[in-house]
């Protein structure tokens, strides 16, 4: 499983980031600095959480 962020969606909500410390990371303007992530069995929870957390809808899940 991956999440794909959507490029010029992400308005610095940081939801992510607090969910998922360990998956996502914020540029110094408080972005999102990754453009996706290989998540692996045990993060899939948290990140699911993640995704719907994201109030711009920024990320993507992809399920492989
Ligand atoms: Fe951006 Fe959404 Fe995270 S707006 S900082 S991707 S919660």
């Amino acid at each position: 499983m991956k999440i794909k962020v959507e490029p010029g969606k992400c308005q610095g909500h940081a939801r992510c980031t607090t969910l998922a410390p360990d998956i996502f990371e914020l540029d110094d303007d408080g972005y999102i600095a990754i453009s996706e992530a290989e998540i692996s069995p045990d993060q899939e929870a948290i990140a699911r959480r993640a995704v719907r957390a994201c109030p711009e809808r920024a990320l993507n899940l992809e399920e492989k």
